[in-house]
């Protein structure tokens, strides 16, 4: 077999191979295992989606390409929805992509801009799909440890000159995951001016802006003045409908970035099923009926977390957005062999903060997927494995 390339090689090693056999072997030996690993919630899509995807499925024109226009009315009703959550206004036909799930667009993003030895600036810990767009197109991440000290914000003026140079693409998360930070206005401002002063792309990461507690809205980084000429903003239905496993989002934004995304896309896919374009449709018009609900099942279940963890001995703060608790472990833990140990002695699996860059060394993220009773159960065993630890 011809040697794997170099760009391959040089991917960060997949973390955490083994866990789900580990999981698979704990619960046949009958170990109730609490799986708080993913970001992918346990309840179910809006019932509009389930039907509007059941009645597209019967009409046989659906069964066909959509190509990379898809479904006008999915456009449509996206335009729709930026200008009602956002108050921006987006063509739906220039300034819109639909996107076989949001980490679609986002890995193939660089395809179009990098050359080689062009850079990408990248939050770690991060969203793993920066990392690998940027390497498989050639390019090299510039990484950015996001810290507490920071409010896990990117720190603009650390970046040296000579990268600044050869960036192309900033990535920024907001509502982050895995830190679940959100971003103040002037900041973005600040990301925005900085990406126009050095000719950068600002690839806004949006996946979590319907997830978010106590009355914050967060914003579309299209709504930041002057953001119209550099950003491409990544919008999810996974998270927001609880649509992991349909693979539906988009990309809205710079009309030159949206064309040369779409553009990549027609040599890798050929459109976004449109039974599930249909489904998206429904969603989105579901929102105002259908997700404050959900929100308050996740808000729920952080206050339910956050309060059993901080009985448990954790200094764990109370996020206003995201479907995680990014929890700092005691000094000095590392995170991948405390949450090996979590599993095999106490049947939690949860995300070890290393696994999403070495800037996450020291935290654990658990994801709010399970009910209040099981989280606060996860907490008790989490206690336990802190006590037999703290020696
Ligand atoms: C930060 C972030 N961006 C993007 C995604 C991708 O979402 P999807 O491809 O399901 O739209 C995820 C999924 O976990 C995420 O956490």
């Amino acid at each position: 077999m011809p040697q794997l390339a170099r760009r391959f090689r040089t991917l960060p090693p997949y973390p955490l191979t083994d866990v789900p056999a580990i999981k698979r072997d704990l619960k046949a030996r009958g170990v109730d295992v609490i799986d708080l690993g993913t970001g992918d919630a346990d309840l179910p899509p809006p019932p509009a989606a389930v039907d509007a995807l059941r009645a597209a499925a019967l009409d046989p024109g659906n069964s066909r390409y959509a190509f990379q226009m898809g479904l006008v009315e999915f456009r449509e009703e996206i335009a729709r929805w930026m200008g009602a959550r956002f108050g921006v206004a987006v063509d739906p036909m220039k300034e819109v992509a639909p996107l076989i799930g949001s980490k679609e667009g986002i890995f193939h993003l660089p395809f179009a801009f990098l050359e080689p030895g062009d850079a990408t600036i990248v939050p770690d810990p991060g969203y793993q799909a920066y990392v690998g767009g940027t390497v498989l197109a050639g390019g090299e991440p510039y990484i950015v440890p996001l810290r507490p000290e920071n409010d896990f914000l990117v720190p603009l003026d650390s970046i040296p000159a000579e990268v600044a140079r050869r960036a192309r693409i900033l990535y920024l998360n907001y509502p982050n995951n895995p830190t679940a930070a959100i971003a103040p206005r002037e900041y973005l401002r600040d990301c925005v001016e900085w990406c126009r002063r050095n000719d950068v792309i600002l690839a806004y990461d949006n996946a979590y802006s319907e997830i978010a507690f106590d009355g914050y809205r967060p914003p579309s980084i299209l709504e930041i003045p002057g953001a119209r000429e550099v950003a491409i903003e990544f919008h999810s239905l996974s998270k927001t409908y609880n649509m992991t496993g349909w693979r539906i989002g988009w990309a809205a934004g710079n009309a030159e970035l949206v064309a040369a995304l779409t553009r990549v896309k027609t040599f890798a896919d050929t459109g976004l099923p449109f039974t599930i374009q249909h489904a998206g449709v429904a969603a989105l018009r579901s929102h105002a009926a259908w997700v404050p609900g959900n929100v308050a099942i996740f808000q729920a279940r952080r206050d339910a977390a956050v309060q059993a963890l901080r009985e448990a001995g954790f200094d764990v703060p109370s996020p206003c957005g995201t479907m995680y608790l990014w929890i700092p472990l005691p000094e000095g833990t590392a995170s991948e062999p405390w949450a090996r140990r979590l599993l095999l002695e106490q049947g939690v699996a949860l995300l070890p903060g290393k696994s999403l860059g070495e800037g996450g060394e020291g935290f654990v993220r658990i994801a709010l997927t399970c009910s209040e009773d099981r989280l606060r159960m996860a907490a008790e065993r989490m206690a336990r494995l802190l006590e037999t630890s703290a020696v």
